[in-house]
């Protein structure tokens, strides 16, 4: 496996991504983690991450010099090169006189190890203010560009290289190619890391951590939760119980639509518990949508407590935690601004006294996907859009009432189902309504109207992180305008949201 080691750049996740589409397993660490916890089972190769940093800051995060013990090769990206050149010679990184945001074209001087197959020219992206002035000895420059004299450095009789560019984006054009070169050749590391492999070893993992214990598990009708609940059936068979939940905020008939799937094609132990009047008694003249979030993750708490309260068996409570949650969650630079506290169940296990169990903790979104599909999951489930946890009680924007409720629920039918039938729902990764609590003048035969608004919202992303509003075609949009209109009572009129994530978000709540 190969150690990333986290400095802060915004690419680190990316370097992660690059390494593991190669089917060999990568774990991100902040960069100041103590490696006595990895010591039992070492890296065959270390990536230094870029960062925001310039190593002659006072409180710059320095190297790690043990890494060196490990004698695995290493690659310094950036800033993890220009640390590795500060290490040998402090004070020869310094502020560049033109600093280098954007394409460039790398020169090559040695095409062998980090660059082989390379052509002698290609395009490369910078991202630095610094650069390297001096370089020890015990380096050589194996690639520069105009602007930077030191692009790319070797060893001479280590395997430790860097490059000031970024490898990991796209816009490297060769970048895979200098990645694949340092897993396959340098670190010499095979691609055996793959969703079969990962089933297999995880299922054993369960079984070994759990036992002849329980398992309890909440489906809410996503990706994460059902691949987890199927790994872990596969897994202990019936110790597991899943339960899931009609909070009352779902889409038109997916409770008992997802419920179905649950039972008949994944075979799941599953529960189907209808707390709807609960949940909407509890949101009921609330405006704040952190509020609603706060109320809807306690109520869940509630309706689970409820459900195992007079059984002592459970031990263990399943989560689908991703991996950009838990890299987030262990960054050295400590928590960011709480924009949305994105709801799960995370306040059951203390609340409850269970352990926590998540089995694809180290997956991103898409490797999950790759999971769910060998596992056998139909792929119309795999590659449904995310819903959030509090689902439409953060689209009915302010307060959440019946009829509002229903409104927002016909509203969404209609834009799914269109996008379904006119091949354009995989064309967008995520799409919504949100009910506006705003009221406007219409007509409709001769009558004066004063109904509500819907907003159309619908997204083109990778991660969810950032987002472009998706270009949907005008006469689509029209289509979906007039049946929502014509059909859900209470809306006369739609409108289509063209923000871009940042600095909009998602969800309108
Ligand atoms: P935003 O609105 O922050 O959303 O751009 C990014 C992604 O997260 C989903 N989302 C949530 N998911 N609980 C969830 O489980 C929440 O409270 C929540 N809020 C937003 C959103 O649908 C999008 O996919």
């Amino acid at each position: 496996w190969v150690l990333i080691l986290d400095y802060g750049s915004q690419y680190t996740q990316l370097i992660a991504r690059r390494i593991r589409e190669q089917n060999v397993y990568c774990e991100i660490h902040p960069c100041n983690t103590n490696l006595q916890n990895i010591a039992d089972h070492p890296p065959k190769g270390i990536i230094l991450s870029g960062g925001p940093s310039s190593v002659n800051d006072e409180d710059a995060p320095a190297l790690n010099r043990s890494i060196f013990d490990w004698e695995v090769p290493i690659l310094g990206i950036c800033y993890g090169l220009q640390l590795l050149a500060h290490d040998e010679i402090p004070g020869s990184v310094e502020k560049a006189d033109r600093r280098e945001f954007g394409r460039s074209e790398l020169i090559i001087d040695d095409d062998s190890g980090l660059f082989k197959n390379l052509p002698q020219e290609s395009v490369v992206w910078m991202s630095h203010a610094d650069h390297i002035k001096e370089l020890s000895d015990n380096y050589k420059v194996i690639g520069h560009t105009d602007n930077a004299r030191v692009a790319a450095v070797r060893h001479t009789d280590k395997d430790i290289y860097g490059v000031q560019f970024h490898p990991e984006v796209v816009h490297t054009v060769n970048g895979k190619q200098i990645l694949t070169n340092f897993i396959s050749d340098i670190c010499e590391l095979e691609g055996s890391w793959t969703a079969q492999s990962f089933i297999e070893s995880t299922v054993q993992e369960i079984r070994q951590k759990v036992g002849s214990d329980r398992v309890l598990c909440g489906l809410s009708g996503g990706v994460d939760s059902t691949v987890v609940a199927t790994l872990i059936h596969k897994a202990i068979g019936d110790q597991l119980q899943c339960i899931f939940v009609d909070n009352g905020l779902l889409r038109k008939n997916e409770f008992q639509k997802v419920l179905n799937v649950y039972e008949d094609k994944l075979h799941l132990p599953v529960k189907g518990i209808d707390a709807s009047d609960k949940f909407l008694k509890n949101l009921a003249g609330v405006f704040d949508p952190e509020e609603k979030r706060n109320i809807i993750g306690n109520t869940f708490i509630d309706v689970f407590d409820d459900a195992i309260a007079h059984d002592q068996s459970f031990k263990y409570l399943a989560q689908g935690t991703l991996y950009p949650d838990v890299i987030e969650s262990v960054s050295f630079k400590g928590p960011s601004a709480t924009i949305k506290s994105h709801h799960n169940v995370g306040g059951l296990p203390e609340e409850m006294n269970l352990d926590l169990i998540e089995p694809v903790r180290e997956l991103f979104k898409d490797e999950v996907r790759n999971v769910g599909r060998e596992l056998g999951i139909p792929d119309n489930f795999i590659n449904r859009h995310p819903f959030p946890g509090p689902g439409l009680g953060i689209r009915v924007i302010s307060d959440i009432t019946e009829e509002k409720l229903e409104m927002a629920r016909e509203a969404d039918d209609i834009f799914i189902s269109e996008l379904r039938k006119q091949d354009l729902y995989d064309e967008v990764w995520q799409a919504l309504v949100a009910l506006l609590p705003v009221q406007s003048v219409g007509v409709m035969g001769d009558e004066r109207t004063y109904e509500y608004t819907a907003a159309l919202r619908a997204v083109t992303s990778v991660d969810g992180m950032t987002a472009d509003w998706a270009h949907l075609p005008h006469p689509f949009l029209s289509y979906v305008s007039n049946r929502i209109i014509n059909e859900v009572p209470g809306i006369n009129r739609v409108v289509y949201d063209v923000s871009s994530k940042p600095p909009s978000t998602i969800e309108w709540e």
